[in-house]
């Protein structure tokens, strides 16, 4: 790897998401409001060996871990597949997924086998009405058959994510807690985010980290036991009682109230191959173009390398500091790439 290849404010890059499709099943109001998106053409999305070339190329330069997402991941046929070709790269310590868990039951077995090492499935609520109302097409039974099918094949930890957005499910912050307590699932709880452009989202809608862990602390004392590693977005805590759900048994990103940009190290991958150094960026870096106009090995290497040395993204600090001015903060000032295509 490159140890000189440091962005702007001196972050290596270490994380790579990979979004594999930009379509979902789901409509969750807070990513995917609308009924139909102007979809990526089939043929302008990336081949599973057009992801594995660029995967060698990142991990050569510094990428350790790599998360597979979306859109839902688990709409790509055939997933497995390229799990099983990135599971063995050498230099790549980590191989996730991040999925709606609503194919997770079917998929479980072939994702194991093929050397995935862990999965983030999302869960808002426990709520079987409530949940159909969020994802809008969602079923709940799915999703819970899906979290105990990869539980029993081995999957460890797993941890559940859920959005908390005031009025909607911020009271079931509780139960996520316990649900994850008594089953050995890690619960994550995110603030809610202005990703897309078309969420409405307001500061008023974000439940903030201060009052989830409040909440969560009223019930099941926390300690804090801060992040996995530097430069992880969520902060962690263990139950003080000693009773363990998972490896860490709650998580809050709370990229709004305190965010990360500092020790950023994420990089993303659109499905249709641009390069993105920020989940709030407005365009990315075409690589496609670069791999289907016959570009080498070295010159995309050298393309990837000059977009980080470029890098100047504080999108989530810039937020704060609005949030906190005078003037305030308009999300729909900024125009944003849709969380589906630059992989969530
Ligand atoms: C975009 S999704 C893609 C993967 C998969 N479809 C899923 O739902 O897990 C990745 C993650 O982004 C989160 N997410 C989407 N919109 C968000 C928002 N407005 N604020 C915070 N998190 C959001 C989802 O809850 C999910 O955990
Ligand atoms: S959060 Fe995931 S499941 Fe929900 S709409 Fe977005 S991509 Fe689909």
């Amino acid at each position: 790897m490159s140890p000189a290849l440091r962005d702007k404010y001196s972050r290596p890059m270490r994380d790579l998401r990979i979004s594999v499709t930009d379509r979902c099943n789901y409509r969750c109001a807070y990513c995917m409001p609308l009924d139909e998106y102007e979809w990526i053409d089939r043929q302008e999305i990336l081949t599973f060996e057009e992801i594995e070339r660029l995967a060698r190329i990142f991990i050569a330069l510094g990428i350790e871990k790599i998360r597979l997402t979306g859109g839902e991941p688990l709409l790509r046929r055939d997933l497995a597949r390229l799990v099983a070709n990135l599971a063995p790269l050498e230099g790549l310590l980590d191989l996730c997924l991040t999925t709606n868990g609503s194919l997770l039951a079917e998929n479980a077995e072939a994702l194991r086998a093929a050397g995935l090492m862990r999965i983030n499935v999302s869960l808002d609520t426990l709520d079987p009405q409530k949940f159909k109302r969020i994802s809008k097409r969602g079923d709940l039974s799915k999703v819970l058959d899906g979290l105990f099918r990869a539980q029993s094949l081995g999957f460890d930890p797993i941890k559940i994510n859920a959005v908390i957005e005031r009025g909607v499910n911020d009271d079931e912050v509780l139960d996520l807690v316990e649900f994850g307590r008594i089953n050995r699932f890690a619960a994550r709880f995110i603030e809610y985010m202005d990703v897309g452009n078309s969420n409405h989202w307001h500061s008023s809608k974000m439940v903030p980290k201060q009052e989830i862990i409040g909440v969560i602390n009223s019930r099941f004392p926390l300690v804090e036991r801060g992040r996995e590693h530097g430069s992880a977005p969520s902060l962690d805590y263990l139950f003080a009682d000693g009773i363990r759900a998972a490896g860490v048994d709650v998580g809050v990103i709370a990229s709004v109230t305190e965010p990360f940009c500092g020790s950023c190290t994420r990089v993303r991958l659109t499905a249709d191959g641009k390069l993105v150094t920020c989940l709030f960026s407005n365009s990315g870096f075409d690589l496609k173009a670069l791999l289907r106009g016959g570009a080498s090995d070295k010159e995309i290497t050298a393309a990837v390398e000059s977009v980080w040395r470029a890098r100047t993204d504080r999108y989530s600090d810039e937020r704060l500091e609005a949030l906190e001015s005078a003037k305030g903060y308009d999300p729909e000032a900024h125009r944003k790439i849709e969380m589906i295509s630059l992989g969530g």
